[in-house]
């Protein structure tokens, strides 16, 4: 007898492709995606998956159409990057940024982030983001929504200790939520105090989704969270 296989995680988000991918978008996923993309099973070796060694690796989950992925990779070439995203027009808008700018330090998850978080070894990304993840606004589809207890332990076990959790959102429900998921954490401190505090940070680099949104005049919340030291023998 068989055992049951595992149950399927709920889908944090909606369509995966659009009608027809534009010419260019497509020839880039059929040559240059195969390049980049993370090897199939396995842990994910961080030290063999760049040409020349990085002095960190921060990760995307649901970079939509690249353009906050692409400017950091190209701001920091030391650093890698590993972006995630399920939607495929997206992921072929970052493949045109990447070969535009020549980019070596990034690679791709044309699929669900959560199924990297699974495969990195722990303790070894430095920066994770999730920049304007869907809301799913009605209550009965909040189980939806990409933060929950069971990603926050994925992302308490593969974040260094200070590593950082950064989180934008229009979304003034969600950005609640978002607190209200980590608080009482010991794992994760919080780096703004009051929600009056939720600003955008200097030097922050927007992503397509925020400038749709401030153009449109949304409030946008930014919040940053800390992993904290291990203890060790826990
Ligand atoms: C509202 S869009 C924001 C896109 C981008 N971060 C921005 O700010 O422009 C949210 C994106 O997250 C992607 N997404 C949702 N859940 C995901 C998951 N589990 N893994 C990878 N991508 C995901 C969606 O496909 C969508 O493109």
């Amino acid at each position: 007898m068989t055992a049951d296989p595992a149950p399927r995680p709920l889908r944090t988000f909606g369509r995966r492709r659009g009608h027809r991918l534009r010419q260019t978008r497509s020839t880039l996923v059929e040559t240059l995606l195969p390049v980049l993309r993370l090897p199939p099973v396995g842990l994910i070796d961080l030290d063999a998956l760049f040409p020349a060694p990085k002095r960190a690796v921060w990760l995307e989950i649901g970079f939509g159409g690249g353009e906050h992925l692409a400017t950091q990779a190209a701001a920091h070439p030391d650093v890698g990057f590993i972006g995630c995203e399920v939607y495929i027009d997206g992921v072929g808008s970052l493949l045109r940024h990447i070969d535009r700018l020549g980019l070596e330090n990034v690679r791709v998850h044309d699929g669900d982030a959560r199924e990297v978080l699974a495969r990195l070894p722990d303790a070894s990304l430095q920066r994770v983001y999730l920049l304007f993840p869907d809301p799913w606004p009605k209550a009965r589809h909040h189980k939806r929504r990409f933060i929950s207890p069971s990603a926050l332990d994925m992302l308490s076990r593969v974040l260094t200790d200070g590593g950082l959790l950064i989180f934008a959102s229009d979304h003034a429900d969600y950005a609640h939520w978002t607190l209200e998921n980590l608080t009482g954490r010991p794992d994760f401190q919080c780096l703004a105090g009051t929600p009056d505090d939720w600003r955008r940070p200097a030097d922050w680099v927007e992503s397509r989704y925020e400038a749709k949104a401030r153009t449109a005049g949304a409030r946008c919340f930014y919040v940053q969270f800390q992993r904290q030291e291990r203890t060790p023998g826990l």
